[in-house]
């Protein structure tokens, strides 16, 4: 793939990485897994011994259990608040597990049992009837088929009756076509084949899944990052990269980021470092939200100014984030601005307070 694809999927991006997983091991693995589990957990917590990077930053204990998961009967359901990296993580499970990532249902509202199972090519369907050649495979029926890892984004963002077309495929592991007749009339899984589901808490709840759904599922929860030094350091490293990409060629200010990371950090537990309660955002407050920041920081300095983002420009970038999910939220973050900023020392901070005036409304 070449380089205007703004973000190629990760057996793309870490192509390298995997194809030297996979040399390196020669270990035991599950059927119809591209590497083994060891060398899996490796390119997801990172190696540095053997320039593998750390993508997922969280308990390596987690991976293990998934992992396991992927290797058994059962499907693997990732939850958790929004922007705790429940996507990224299923994207890499699947590409160090099937080397590709890209047999994925993104779920929603409309989502159709068409676009899980299979569908027809009208044209064909006319001239041949239903056939294997006018049958259009979707993702589920072709990681089945072909034994990969097959992503189910949001699931519990689908009408329930259409969840519901995961249950045979995930206990008997069979897919039925019944307009096709003889052997074609259904489709077993090979090995290899298994489903990664991600529902996040703040949409419609898994506690409105079928229970029977639940049950052919294990579940992992996926927690925001507990400490300010990881995060920060999550933050700069992957907001460094996007600037580079968006040509952006002045380095980030490290006092920034840690203004930045620590605003985010107190807005979403409702609590600041030296311990007073404060108002909590109701909307999203996440690492995957502040990077996103951090980066338009970075473009607003270096765009409009030719100078790395100041704490200006975070003012300016938040007002976006925090006025998401209701406009009190806009008031909640005037009245951190108000209140938070003057007791700490740091010349970012200061700058924060008195950029405070550009708030909108
Ligand atoms: N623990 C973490 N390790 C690595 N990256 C993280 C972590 N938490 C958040 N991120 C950041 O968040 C981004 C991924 O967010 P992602 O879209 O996967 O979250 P999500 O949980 O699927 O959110 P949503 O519920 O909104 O779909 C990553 O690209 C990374 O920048
Ligand atoms: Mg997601």
């Amino acid at each position: 793939m070449n380089e205007r694809i703004q973000r190629p999927p990760a057996e793309v991006r870490y192509a390298d990485e995997l194809a030297r997983l996979r040399d390196g091991d020669t270990g035991e693995r599950p059927p119809g897994w591209a590497m083994g589990m060891e060398a899996a957990r490796r390119f997801i917590i990172g190696d540095p011994r053997a320039g593998i990077t750390r993508k997922f930053v969280g308990d390596p204990a987690l991976i293990d259990r998934a992992l396991v998961t992927l290797a058994t009967g059962r499907g693997l359901m990732l939850v958790g608040e929004p922007g705790t990296a429940k996507s990224m993580l299923s994207e890499l499970l699947a590409a160090a597990v099937s080397g590709d990532s890209t047999c994925t249902i993104q779920g929603g509202a409309a989502t159709t049992e068409d676009q899980i199972r299979y569908s027809w090519n009208y044209a064909l369907l006319v001239a041949d009837g239903p056939s294997r050649r006018s049958l259009v495979p979707a993702p589920l029926l072709q990681g089945m088929a072909e034994g990969r890892i097959v992503r189910f984004e949001e699931i519990t963002r689908c009408p329930l009756e259409v969840q519901d077309c995961m249950l045979s495929p995930l206990s008997d592991r069979v897919l039925a076509v019944p307009e096709l007749a003889g052997e074609d009339a259904q489709v077993f899984a090979r090995d290899g084949f298994n489903v990664i589901a991600t529902a996040n808490t703040r949409d419609r709840g898994v506690n409105e899944m079928s229970a029977a759904l639940k049950r052919r599922f294990n579940f992992e929860t996926v927690f925001p990052i507990p400490d300010l030094a990881t995060e920060l350091d999550l933050v700069t490293t992957e907001s460094r990269a996007l600037l580079a990409r968006s040509g952006v060629t002045a380095p980030q200010r490290a006092d920034v980021l840690e203004v930045l990371v620590s605003v985010f950090r107190e807005l979403r537990a409702g609590v600041t470092v030296r311990g007073d309660a404060m108002e909590r955002l109701s909307g999203v407050m996440s690492t995957a939200e502040a990077v996103s920041v951090a980066h338009a920081v970075g473009l607003r300095g270096w765009f409009l100014r030719g100078e790395p983002g100041v704490a200006e420009d975070i003012v300016a970038c938040l007002a976006g984030t925090a006025a998401k999910d209701n406009a009190e939220d806009l008031a909640k973050l005037r009245r951190y601005l108000e209140g938070q900023t003057s007791w700490r020392s740091g010349a970012q901070w200061r700058a924060l307070r008195e950029a405070r005036h550009q708030l909108p409304g």
